[in-house]
């Protein structure tokens, strides 16, 4: 049986999108093409691949590639650097935020000293989000900062238990935060790295099954804000080398995923259009224009497979999952983009969402 449901189409303010100078990994059509398949209106791309997006001709240069590839609409995040990039913050046009690298992971845009992490918070603009990868007590540097600042901080991929307990504390104390989580975190511990291999590997890296059921309870009892994929492919050959690259794709598989959660009872429909449509569309400030939905068939049911992916990397860490849900048609502004096998725009079609 088919129940077909028309749902917000999704933002996702969380992908490594890559094009530029890492193009043999994606490239923005390819990224936007999984984006629209996975029923997604808009993607916000990171800013560690090179040349990293931190100044003004990295910038212009994206905003170029993205107008001319983009087959959805997307936002692009400048990204703090160790070399002191603050001069540019005031004059900075075309973007969704501000992207800080706490914790070392794909690239090298880590600021690791709280004094440059202060100077980063000071010289951003007020009411523009800053996006942050904090892991372990770097939450607490971060919320340090959120206190003194007052800046609307979302703290990205949070994967573990007392993460959770410590920004739960900080809502409740009245700070300007949001929450998101990854399906791979909600889906997979470490105890499935010994399958995986290097498809498990990723930043946060997976964790244990206690921390996974605290971020169950966290999206059910409301505290988390948004479910994002941090899309980071890598090629095959990448991942299968001696030193296989961290991060894993997720913007085809995040919806069936989390329609999955809405058959087994774990989380309502209402819930799960919250925290991949509403509030990521409420946070960022966007109102989403007419006809911009997707159409599901909540009832489908079938296994994630290299043969249904259509990205750039061609794998998932989900591959062999049995899901429900399954995305037919993606429309945006009132155009029908995807047709649950292809895409009917030309790359360009996209809007920066964020001029
Ligand atoms: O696993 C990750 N991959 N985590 C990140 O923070 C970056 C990403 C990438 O760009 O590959
Ligand atoms: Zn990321």
């Amino acid at each position: 049986m088919a129940r077909l449901v028309k749902i917000p189409a999704l933002v996702d303010p969380h992908t490594h999108l890559r094009d530029l100078d890492w193009a043999h990994k994606a490239t923005f059509t390819s990224e936007t093409t999984a984006a629209v398949a996975g029923g997604y209106w808009a993607v916000f791309d990171m800013p560690n691949t090179p040349p990293t997006t931190t100044d003004r001709p990295a910038l212009d240069r994206k905003l170029a590639a993205l107008s001319a590839g983009a087959v959805c609409d997307w936002g692009v995040y400048f990204g703090a650097s160790q070399a002191d990039n603050t001069a540019e913050y005031a004059h900075v046009r075309g973007t969704c935020g501000l992207k800080i690298f706490n914790n070392s992971t794909t690239g090298d845009l880590l600021i690791a000293d709280q004094g440059q992490r202060a100077q980063h918070y000071a010289a951003w603009p007020g009411g523009r989000v800053i996006a942050v990868h904090a892991e372990d007590e770097t939450v607490l540097d971060i919320l340090a900062l959120v206190r003194e600042y007052r800046k609307h901080t979302h703290f990205l991929h949070i994967s573990t238990a007392q993460e959770i307990a410590w920004l739960t504390a900080a809502k409740a104390e009245g700070l300007p935060v949001t929450i998101g989580v990854c399906p791979h975190h909600l889906y997979l511990t470490e105890d499935d790295l010994p399958t995986l291999g290097a498809f498990g590997i990723m930043k946060p890296g997976l964790k244990t099954a206690t921390d996974r059921d605290a971020l169950w309870a966290a999206l059910q009892s409301g505290v988390v804000d948004i479910v994002e994929s941090d899309h980071a492919p890598h090629t095959l050959a990448e991942k299968q080398s001696a030193k296989p690259p961290y991060g894993v794709p997720g913007l085809e598989t995040t919806l069936p995923l989390m329609l999955t959660a809405v058959q087994a009872g774990r989380l309502t429909l209402d819930r799960v259009i919250d925290l991949v449509a509403t509030n990521p569309r409420r946070i960022w400030g966007l109102t989403a224009p007419a006809e911009t939905y997707a159409l599901v068939d909540l009832d489908a049911s079938y296994v994630i497979d290299r043969a249904n992916l259509h990205g750039a990397c061609g794998w998932s860490p989900f591959e062999g999952m049995s899901v429900h849900g399954r995305v037919l048609e993606t429309w945006i502004r009132g155009t029908k983009v995807w047709d649950g096998e292809q895409v009917l725009v030309q790359p360009g079609f996209g809007h920066n969402l964020f001029n």
